[in-house]
Order: structure tokens, then sequence, then C-alpha cells
């Protein structure tokens, strides 16, 4: 189980639970940046009683993370591979496990869609935004990253996003209610600021932040009236940056929005019943919050399609990873 440092616990309770459930033993490699929290989940197994070898950690260094990935993916001995990560990983890791014809689930990245149309309750909708956008100050695989508001509502949806965001994301102790934090290194920084440029560059608005607080911390960041050849609706922003463009038909935003190789998470406000049917159908991704910015729950399949991965993550259908199927005809015993 090769897990990620954005969500250094719930990642690994994820893989570990539907595993050991199911009879299986496990290896984690917890991202070289937050190994911590894994060595604590491993005491916590400890302590509930699970026997010794169950659950197994093995942290590593940076410099060793992609040589104890490969031997993970080669070794005949491991029969499944649960990866959480970027597509680009993922794909290599991919290659790795198929000498051995491997198990692989895959949760890589996404670019999710969210999209406000004329109907739409607006509070409701910046709410919606607030939490899939900013939430881990934009660092997560679901955040609304391609962000697509109906003209008639465009300005009063950007005017109250703006308010939302002065009022309520903060800097500071996050046990004091602080909602931002900083980024995870500097190649995280570099791209925000390039994808912020970029928007910029090709006519959009700054409406508030772009600026850097030093270190590894970002202002949080809207950008209106972004173009569709922007970079930041070509790939993950990965940051607290909303870049929001304008559309007009639902037909053509729903058809460019499909045109990424990515379907993780996509998101839309309408009070229109049919629209709202139609929409969920259409939109190419694992998961789909309509009238929602927070879908994700352990009773709930979690994962994407095309290039954003392979299989399910909790439900009961997150057990089926770890679990093969064997037919027995008895004939005559
Ligand atoms: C919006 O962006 C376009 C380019 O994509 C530019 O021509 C136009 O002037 C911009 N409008 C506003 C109101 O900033
Ligand atoms: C998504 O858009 C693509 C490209 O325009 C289109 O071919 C496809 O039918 C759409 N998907 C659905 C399920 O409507």
């Amino acid at each position: 189980m090769i897990a990620p440092w954005n969500f250094p616990a719930a990642m690994i309770a994820r893989k570990v639970a539907p595993a050991i459930a199911v009879g299986c033993t496990v290896v984690i490699k917890p991202a070289a940046l937050t190994p911590l929290s894994a060595l604590a989940l491993a005491k916590l197994a400890d302590e509930a009683g699970i026997p010794a070898g169950v659950v197994n950690v093995l942290p590593t260094s940076e410099e060793l993370t992609a040589t104890v990935g490969e031997t993970i993916c080669r070794s005949p001995k491991v029969t499944a591979l649960s990866f959480t990560g970027s597509t680009r990983v993922g794909k290599l890791l991919l290659s790795q496990c198929a000498g051995t014809v491997k198990k692989c689930s895959m949760e890589l990245g996404g670019q999710a869609p969210f999209i406000v149309f004329p109907s739409a309750d607006l509070d409701k909708a910046v709410a919606g935004l607030m939490a899939s956008k900013f939430r881990n100050t934009g660092q997560t695989c679901v955040c609304s990253n391609n962000i697509m508001v109906h003209e008639d509502v465009h300005d009063q949806f950007v005017a109250k996003l703006v308010e939302a965001v002065k009022k309520e994301l903060k800097f500071g102790d996050i046990l004091n209610g602080a909602t931002m934090g900083p980024m995870i290194n500097q190649m995280g920084v570099d791209k925000v600021k390039r994808h912020l440029e970029d928007a910029l560059e090709k006519g959009a608005k700054l409406e508030i932040g772009g600026g850097s607080l030093g270190g590894l911390y970002l202002e949080p960041t809207v950008v209106s009236n972004v173009s569709w050849e922007s970079l930041c609706f070509k790939e993950e922003t990965f940051g607290p940056l909303a870049a929001i463009g304008k559309f007009k038909e639902e037909e053509t935003v729903i058809d460019f929005l499909n045109t990424s190789r990515v379907g993780l998470a996509g998101y839309f406000f309408s009070r229109d019943a049919g629209q709202v049917w139609r929409v969920a159908e259409a939109l190419e991704v694992g998961m789909v919050g309509a009238n929602t910015g927070m879908l994700s729950c352990c009773e709930a399949p979690f994962g994407g399609v095309k290039e954003s991965g392979l299989g399910r993550e909790g439900a009961l259908i997150g057990s089926e990873e770890f679990l093969e199927t064997k037919y027995i005809c008895f004939a005559d015993c």
C-alpha cells in the first residue's frame, strides 16, 4: 500500500481496513514526507490486538522511495498493489507491476469540474466551492479545479466567493480555528504561481489574493473570467487558486470538461431536476456531487475513471480489490 502525504492517516486507514477485514496482510509504504502517522497507526493496530505481522510499515527516505516502490512492485511475494498518488507515478508503478501481473488499484490525480448553473442556490454553491477548493489548502485529489460559472450568475457568484474567502479563510493554529496551512513543498508553490501567471496573461481578472506570505505560504486566490485555454483548466493546480471560467451552454461546457484525460470527482449546482440527472450522468468522472462540495465518506465508493485510476476504495466494493474469485466445479466426488 503506497500512500500519499496529503491525508497521511485517512488514506492508509481506507486501504488497510478492507484488506485486513478480508484476510490479507499488508505492507504500508507511507510518503517519505509524512511517515509518522503511519507509525502511529501501526501502534494503534498493535494495541487493538491485530496479530504481529499483519500490519507492517516500511518508511523510506525521499532518496530511496522510488527504489523501494519498484522493489515492492516487482516482487512476486506481493499479490496486489494499492496506490494513491499522482497519475504520473501511478503509470510508472503499473508498468512495474506488469511483470508479475499484479492486481492493482490506483487512486490517481483529478481535475474536478465545478459547474454553477443559473438556477443554483448561489450561497450553497459558494459554500460548496469553499469546501471543495480550499480544504487542505487546495491539496486534495478531489479539489475543485475546472470551475465554470454560467455567465448570467458569474459576477454575483464571484462577489460572494470573494466575501467568503475574506471572512472564512485564516492562517494560524489549526487547533484554534485556522483553515489554511502551508503548501507541501516548493514545487507545489511554483505550480500554483505558474497557473496564476498564465491565467492572468490570458486575460483573467485577479479578484483577491495572488501573493505569497513567504516560505511555503500562499494567499488564497480567486481569479475570474479565466480563458478555457489556460493551463489551470488543463492540469490539476493542487493549491489554493480558484480559477473561474464563464460558460453559456450546458452542452458546450460539458463537452469541454469531458475532454480531460482524468475523471475523479465532479461537482455542480442546479435546481433544475432534469438538468441534475442529465449533468450527473454526462460528466465523465467516478464521483459526482450534485449541490454539494463534500462527497467523500466511508460508505461510498471512492475512485475515478480514465487516467484517474482503477478500482474503488470504501464501501463494500472497496474490499473487492483484495479478493479473487475462484470457481470450483465439483463433479463426482
Ligand atoms: C475576459 O477575458 C477575455 C479574454 O479571454 C478578454 O478579452 C476580456 O476583456 C476579459 N473581460 C473582462 C471583463 O475582464
Ligand atoms: C462527454 O463529452 C464528450 C466529448 O464531447 C462526449 O463525446 C460524451 O458523449 C460526453 N459524455 C457523456 C456521458 O455525455
